[in-house]
C-alpha cells in the first residue's frame, strides 16, 4: 500500500491539535495546509503554524516550537527529524525509510501503479470524436480524439465504469446534397477505389453546379425528404455513404487503438426528437419566434436555444438534448463527458442550460470538456483548396518521418516499421496532449519529432533505454523470462543519493498526477509528468553507473530503472501512446 506522507503527518498534527483544543481541530483540513518548501534544505514538507497562532493566540514561532514537543512520539518513521524556523514546522524526510516506502507500491502493483478504486460503481459517458459521415476525419478530431481516448484510459485506471460514444454526424441536409450530386455525377466503382475523397469530391461539386442552377438545392431538400419519410432507395444511399466512411474511420482508430462501446449518431435520435419538443411544450419552456420554436435564455445571458425551425426541421440543439436524456436513461451516468473544440461552447452551455430548466437535477452532472486549435508552423496547410488534412494522412506522415529518423540513427533495428509507426504516433498524441487543452496547439515536425526534445519520442526514447539496461542485467543474470529485481534483497540506503532520490520524489507523486489529470480532465498533466520523470532518469543515468556499481548499488539502481521502466510504460499507455523496447 502507499503511503501518503503528508496525510500521515496531517493526521498527527489534528490529533496534536484536538488535544489541546478539540473544537479548532475539527474545523481544519490540516493536510491541506502542507506545503512543499521552495528550497530542499528547509526540508520536505512544511507544516505553516500562522493558523494556529491565531486560534491559540500565540506567535507562529512558539507554536511551530509547541508542536514540535507535541509530535514527538508520533507514529511518523518515515521522517528523520522535524525543525520549526520562521512560523513553520518543517518535515525532513528519512531518505531510506522514504525510499522504501516511495518503491514498494511500485514493486507489489508494477503497471497498476497508479490505478485506484476511486471510480468503483460509477459510470462515466464520454462523448468524443464524432467525424461527420461523408467527410473526412481530419485534423479538427486531433484534440477530441486524443484528449478523448486518454481521458477513457485515465478514468478507467482509477475504477470507473467508461461508455465511450462516437456520435457520428450522420443526418442532415448534406445527405440530400450528396444523394443529388451521386444521382448525377456519381461513380460506384471511384467511390469504392477512394472512399470518403470521391464523396467529399461529389459534395464539392454539387455546391459549385449549384451556384448555376438554383434548382439543385430543391432537389436536395426532396431527397433530405425522402430520407426522413424513410424511403429505401435514399436511405440505402445514405448507409451507402456511412459505411465508406467508416471503412476511413475504423483503419485510424485501429492504428490508435481505440474503440468504442456505443456508434449512436445523430440519425438514431430521428424518432426521439418528437417527444422533446413535447416535454418542453410541456414544461412551458417553448416560445415562438420568426415562425421557429426556441427556449428563451435571455435570463441565463445566453442567446435563444433553437430547437425547431421555421421550416420543421430539427436542430443540433434538439439532438444533444435527447441524446443526453438517452444516455441517462441508458446508462444512469455520474457523469457525462463532452470533448470537442471550443468553438461549441456556447452551443453545449446552451442545451446543457435547457436540461437543467426541464427540471434534471442531473444536468449538473453534464461536462463540456473544450479544447483549442491546432495551428501548423507557418500557418501553411499543405493541401489543395479547399481541402482538409486527413488524420489518415498525417498519421501516415507522422510514421515515414519517423522511419527516416531510425534509418539515420539505428539501421539495424528489427520490425523497424512498426516501431516507426509506435514513435510517429507517439509524437503526434504527446504533441496534442502536452499543454492545458484550451491552447492552441503549435504542430511543427520538426518539434514533435525531436528526441531531445519535450516530445513523446523522448520519453519512449527514455523508456527503451531503461529497457535495454534491464535487458542487459537479464542476460548478465542468466535469466530467460523478463527480469525483476528481488525486492526484498535490495538495501534502501544506495538510493539515497542526490539523483536518485529527486527521481523517487517524482515516481511517488505519479498517482497525484493522474488523480489531478481525472479531476481536471487535463491529460497534459501526465505528459508533463512524463517529461519531469524522464529527464531525471536521464540526469540519473548519467551520474549513476549502474553495470560496473558495487553490487548493493548495482541491484538498488536496476530496482529503480525497473521502478522508472514501469511508470514511463504506464504513463505512455494512459494517454494511448505505445512503449516500444527497443528504438
Ligand atoms: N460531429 C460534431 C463535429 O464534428 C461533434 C459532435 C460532438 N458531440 C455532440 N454531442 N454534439 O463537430
Amino acid at each position: 500500500m502507499r503511503v501518503d506522507f503528508k496525510a500521515a503527518i496531517a493526521a498527527e498534527i489534528s490529533k496534536a491539535v484536538s488535544a489541546k483544543n478539540p473544537d479548532a481541530a475539527a474545523q481544519e483540513n490540516w493536510a491541506g495546509f502542507l506545503e512543499t518548501p521552495p528550497n530542499p534544505e528547509m526540508g520536505d514538507i512544511a507544516f505553516p503554524c500562522f493558523r494556529l497562532a491565531k486560534i491559540f493566540k500565540k506567535s507562529p514561532a512558539q507554536i511551530a516550537q509547541e508542536l514540535l514537543g507535541s509530535l514527538e512520539n508520533a507514529p511518523l518513521p518515515f521522517l528523520s527529524k522535524a525543525v520549526p524556523a520562521g512560523g513553520y514546522l518543517n518535515f525532513y524526510l528519512d531518505r531510506s525509510a522514504y525510499v522504501e516506502q516511495a518503491l514498494k507500491p511500485i514493486a507489489e502493483q508494477k503497471e497498476k501503479y497508479g490505478s485506484s478504486r476511486a471510480g468503483a460503481e460509477k459510470i462515466i459517458t464520454i462523448d468524443y470524436s464524432s467525424p461527420n459521415i461523408a467527410k473526412h476525419f481530419h485534423v479538427g478530431h486531433l484534440g477530441t480524439t486524443m484528449i478523448g481516448h486518454a481521458l477513457v484510459n485515465i478514468l478507467r485506471f482509477l475504477g470507473y465504469t467508461v461508455i465511450g460514444i462516437n456520435y457520428l454526424g450522420d443526418w442532415g441536409t448534406q445527405f440530400g446534397k450528396l444523394i443529388t450530386a451521386y444521382q448525377k455525377w456519381g461513380d460506384k466503382n471511384e467511390i469504392e477505389r477512394t472512399g470518403i475523397d470521391a464523396l467529399v469530391e461529389l459534395y464539392i461539386r454539387f455546391h459549385q453546379e449549384a451556384e448555376k442552377d438554383k434548382s439543385l438545392e430543391e432537389e436536395a431538400r426532396a431527397w433530405l425528404v425522402r430520407m426522413q419519410n424513410g424511403e429505401e432507395e435514399a436511405l440505402a444511399l445514405w448507409r451507402r455513404f456511412g459505411e465508406i466512411s467508416m471503412t476511413e474511420y475504423q483503419r485510424v482508430y485501429q492504428r490508435l487503438g481505440i474503440t468504442f462501446e456505443s456508434y449512436r449518431g445523430e440519425s438514431y435520435y430521428n424518432d426521439k426528437l418528437d417527444s422533446v419538443v413535447q416535454e418542453l411544450k410541456e414544461k412551458n419552456l417553448l416560445t415562438e419566434s420568426q415562425g421557429a420554436m426556441i427556449v428563451d435564455l435571455s435570463e441565463h445571458q445566453m442567446p435563444p436555444c433553437l430547437i425547431l425551425r421555421s421550416d420543421g426541421g430539427s436542430l443540433y440543439p434538439t439532438r444533444d438534448i435527447a441524446a443526453a436524456l438517452d444516455r441517462k436513461n441508458t446508462y444512469r451516468f455520474t457523469k457525462s463527458l463532452y470533448v470537442t473544440g471550443m468553438d461549441q461552447c456556447l452551443h453545449f452551455a446552451q442545451w446543457m442550460k435547457v436540461i437543467e430548466l426541464m427540471g434534471y437535477d442531473w444536468a449538473k452532472d453534464m461536462v463540456h470538456i473544450p479544447y483549442g486549435m491546432v495551428v501548423f508552423e507557418g500557418g501553411k496547410v499543405s493541401t489543395r483548396n479547399g481541402h482538409v488534412i486527413k488524420m489518415e494522412d498525417l498519421l501516415n506522415e507522422a510514421a515515414a518521418k519517423t522511419l527516416d529518423i531510425i534509418e539515420k540513427k539505428n539501421p539495424g533495428l528489427e520490425r523497424k516499421e512498426s516501431v516507426a509507426e509506435q514513435v510517429g504516433l507517439g509524437a503526434v498524441i504527446f504533441n496534442q496532449l502536452f499543454n492545458s487543452r484550451m491552447k492552441d496547439v503549435l504542430f511543427s515536425w520538426e518539434r514533435i519529432l525531436n528526441f531531445e526534445g519535450e516530445t513523446g519520442p523522448y520519453v519512449q526514447y527514455t523508456h527503451a533505454r531503461a529497457c535495454s539496461v534491464l535487458e542487459k542485467a537479464r542476460q548478465a543474470s542468466l535469466a530467460e523470462a523478463d527480469w525483476e529485481p528481488i525486492w526484498d534483497q535490495i538495501v534502501w540506503s544506495v538510493l539515497t543519493d542526490e539523483h536518485s532520490y529527486e527521481t523517487i520524489k517524482i515516481l511517488e507523486r505519479f498517482p497525484d498526477a493522474i488523480a489531478e489529470a481525472a479531476d481536471k480532465y487535463e491529460p497534459f498533466l501526465i505528459s508533463r509528468y512524463l517529461i519531469a520523470l524522464s529527464q531525471a532518469f536521464n540526469k540519473l543515468y548519467h551520474y549513476n553507473p549502474i553495470l560496473t556499481a558495487s553490487p548493493e548499488e548495482k541491484a538498488g539502481r536496476l530496482a529503480l530503472v525497473f521502478c522508472v521502466k514501469t511508470v514511463l510504460a504506464a504513463g505512455l499507455a494512459l494517454l494511448g501512446i505505445a512503449a516500444p523496447e527497443k528504438m
